[in-house]
């Protein structure tokens, strides 16, 4: 169903929910009791400013809280309102959310605070058929935000509360459009109350802490034990029932670390394709899952000359990292490398303190993390060692 569908038809199908589901109002209490007793004190709680409001759940959108709390307060203070975020420029933005990921997530939200700056008087709309017109925002989002921040009857289905419907009244269906065709429709029928926004906060709870998939869910700790379908039936840990995923592509990518003291070499990729305009360590698709350790030389050595000139010559492989990125399995292969070329705008180099400035992949920020610390720990180690074996006489015996 989508959010433009008639009123008439939704109201049937919210009755037939109230059908499969009975007793719904008592259900809602129990779970609003559990909330009220329960639920995380997470900064986005405590605010009904509807831009807060959204900019939390455009991060938690594909990240997990523990990470957005990390990078939600210093967001809000360097773009307080809508309208600062539809002013600032977007390499400012995209360097905020540089850590979080998604980045596609970022792009859409300062291009809806400019089409709400501009067109809406900074105003974030009030209810989902608007908000779903603007770019980064499907349903569940738009159900999320204007339930929360004014309290319109809207639903949510993201895959939390997926998992907690779809075990509550036993839905069978696979993931996807045919679960939440029956999904959406009990949504909606637990949020036509006079809580909405509470009553959705309650269920994402719910499901990011005690109906946890597969063997974690918590069932004694769940306010609805006692109605569950799952639960009575034994199907707990195979709900909701996961549809066959795509394969991801197995690929290898080769890493340049060209460091000039505490500096390293970033390029800045390509205005399109996949993770366009981010700064990175060089990185180069080998065209090949697994080249052995000769053709990565050449392959890098080859690469490098085409972007930067000269004769890189590529020294010590100093780590692996894999990571899946969009719809591949990577593999980072990072060489030392050495230059004999001054690479040129926009590639530069830069400090650990201005990679925390610049918009850059995930990747790099964890390649160059797990360098500094295999520095810092190489440095520790041998501090003492050259201790023990200098030349300096050792220090008078101390008197008895
Ligand atoms: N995930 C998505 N929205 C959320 C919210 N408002 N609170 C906790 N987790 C969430």
């Amino acid at each position: 169903m989508t959010a433009a569908e008639p009123e008439g038809e939704r109201e049937g199908e919210r009755g037939a929910a109230r059908e499969q589901l009975p007793a719904l109002a008592e259900r809602r209490t129990q779970l609003l009791a559990w909330y009220r007793r329960a639920h995380r004190d997470l900064p986005w709680r405590r605010t009904r400013d509807p831009y807060a409001i959204w900019v939390s759940e455009i991060m938690l959108q594909q990240t997990r809280v523990e990470t957005v709390l990390a990078y939600y307060d210093r967001f809000l203070a360097r773009f307080p309102d809508l309208f600062a975020l539809a002013a600032a420029p977007l390499d400012d933005v995209l360097a905020a959310w540089s850590g979080l990921g998604y980045y596609r997530r970022a792009r859409f939200l300062k291009s809806a605070a400019e089409l709400l700056a501009r067109d809406a008087g900074g105003r974030f709309p009030r209810d989902v058929a608007a908000a779903v017109l603007l770019p980064g925002i499907g349903r569940s989002t738009a159900g999320a935000i204007v339930s929360i921040a004014y309290g319109t009857r809207a639903a949510v289905l993201d895959g939390n509360v997926k998992r907690v419907l779809a075990r509550l009244a036993g839905l069978a269906e696979l993931d996807g459009a045919p679960l939440e065709k029956r999904a959406w429709p009990l949504a909606e029928a637990l949020v036509d109350c006079d809580a909405p926004g509470d009553v959705n906060q309650s269920l994402m709870e719910l499901g990011a802490t005690v109906c946890l998939p597969f063997a974690a869910a918590r069932c004694e700790e769940c306010p609805w034990r006692d109605g569950c379908r799952a639960r009575a039936a034994g199907t707990v840990e195979s709900l909701p029932q996961s549809r066959p995923r795509a394969a991801l592509r197995e690929e290898t990518w080769l890493v340049a670390v060209v460091r000039r003291g505490s500096r390293f070499l970033l390029r800045r990729r390509p205005p399109t394709g996949l993770l366009h305009d981010l700064f990175e360590l060089p990185a180069f698709e080998s065209g090949s899952a697994a080249p052995d350790e000769a053709q990565c030389r050449r392959l890098l050595a080859r690469a490098l000359a085409a972007q930067f000139g000269g004769a890189p010559q590529i020294g010590d492989e100093l780590l692996l990292h894999r990571q899946v990125i969009s719809n591949r399995r990577v593999a980072l292969r990072a060489f030392a490398v050495t230059l004999d070329t001054r690479p040129r705008p926009p590639a530069r180099f830069a400090t650990a303190a201005e990679l925390r400035e610049l918009a850059i992949t995930t990747a790099t920020r964890k390649i160059v993390a797990r360098l500094r610390a295999e520095a810092t720990r190489t440095a520790a180690l041998s501090g003492p060692a050259r201790a023990r074996t200098s030349k300096r006489p050792p220090p008078p015996a101390a008197a008895s």
